[in-house]
């Protein structure tokens, strides 16, 4: 039976609550994005304007040839400059890449029943979770996706908790992407000139989640953001996206750079995946960095396709939960002021979870 969507709650209760999602919204036949989906004028993503970031691919394996200066300073010219870019050769087979984005197409065909199974509260792991939007109860206009998300504790866990259509390629895409991740956060730390031992670096890179990502079709993509424009959290980001496109990232503070401000879609190649920097690295002291840091942190959005379903999946890279993050001791010092306050990173992270995705509003928090 067609649900009947009269009122905004029962929209609500039909997508959110009843473990439907935007997809069983779409699959009940709905031709019309409701009212509830609609953004507000300043956060629609229009299609017209935007430029593509055509820049080749870093190539990782010459990280390990007489080329491995020059890559070096490719990985940190694009952390420094856009704060997004992407390798190949990065240690997934693409078979691999295939499978994962196969597998995620499962998972969010299954019935909505099944998929509720990981609705928190009822989901076998806190770590698994199935959801939809970002913060559906504080967001006025919600966002056109679906999601499953996987943390990371050990593959016993994994095996045993995560979903059984996505959970093999799942965990086999965190360990394979888990060499490269250590080798671009330890390139950008030592480029600062800074010293750290193994365990710090164990300590920034010790916490990871995987996600599944699914838009589905949208009737109209003017209207509606996949994801509302946002900054990752962590340290870095993964992310696998197929085909279709409409990754689109904000381009700030270069300076006299007349695109300042401009939004760039990055574009879907082929075999390779997308890296991007975290809040973390903007205000965590072991980067040295101030909040307007070398390393860029930036907004980034999804804009939804009528034509196809896209799916993305992203690994994201947190700091464990217990470690003290918060700005350089001898930088306030030197400028007598704390921008930042040291939290402990559970805590930001429970903050970051609690709001509707706004910008870079959570690094608020910090302050
Ligand atoms: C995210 C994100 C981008 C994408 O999940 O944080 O930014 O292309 N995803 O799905
Ligand atoms: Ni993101």
């Amino acid at each position: 039976m067609a649900p009947n969507f009269n009122t905004s709650d029962s929209l609500y209760d039909f997508v959110v609550k009843n473990g439907n999602g935007v997809k069983g919204l779409i699959d009940s036949g709905l031709s019309e994005v409701p009212e509830r989906y609609i953004q507000p004028e300043e956060e629609r993503i229009k299609k017209v304007k935007t430029k593509r970031h055509d820049v080749s691919p870093i190539d990782l394996s010459k990280l390990k040839g007489p080329d491995h200066k020059k890559v070096l300073d490719e990985i940190v010219r694009a952390a420094e400059t856009l704060g997004f870019f992407q390798v190949v050769n990065h240690g997934v087979p693409l078979e691999l890449l295939e499978s994962l984005k196969d597998s995620a197409h499962k998972f969010f065909n299954l019935s909505p029943e099944e998929k509720s199974l990981f609705y928190p509260g009822v989901s076998p792991s806190t770590k698994v979770k199935y959801g939809t939007s970002f913060a559906p109860e504080k967001e006025k206009a919600l966002e056109w996706k679906d999601y499953i998300s996987m943390g990371y504790t050990d593959d016993h866990d994994a095996l045993q908790y995560w979903p059984n259509e996505c959970k093999e390629v799942a965990l086999d895409y965190l360990k394979l992407s888990s060499t490269m991740v250590r080798d671009i956060v330890e390139i950008l730390i030592e480029n600062l000139g800074v010293r750290v031992e193994e365990s710090r670096i164990e300590g920034i890179i010790g916490m990871k989640m995987v996600n599944m990502n699914y838009y589905p079709l949208c009737p109209n993509p003017d209207l509606t953001v996949g994801v509302g424009r946002h900054s990752d959290m962590g340290t870095i980001t993964v992310l696998l996206q197929d085909g279709i496109g409409g990754l689109y990232v904000k381009l700030e503070h270069n300076n006299n750079n007349h695109n300042d401000g401009e939004w760039l879609e990055v574009p879907p190649i082929p075999g390779a995946l997308v890296i991007n920097i975290g809040d973390t690295i903007q205000w965590c002291h072991w980067y040295k960095i101030l909040s307007n840091g070398k390393y860029k942190s930036a907004e980034h959005r999804v804009r939804t396709t009528s034509t196809e379903s896209r799916v993305s999946i992203p690994v994201f890279i947190f700091p464990k939960p217990t470690e003290k993050i918060g700005p350089l001791e001898e930088l306030v010092k030197k400028e007598g002021v704390a921008r930042y306050r040291e939290v402990m990173f559970q805590d930001y992270m429970n903050n970051f979870f609690a709001n509707a995705h706004h910008g870079k509003k959570s690094l608020e928090f910090a302050k």
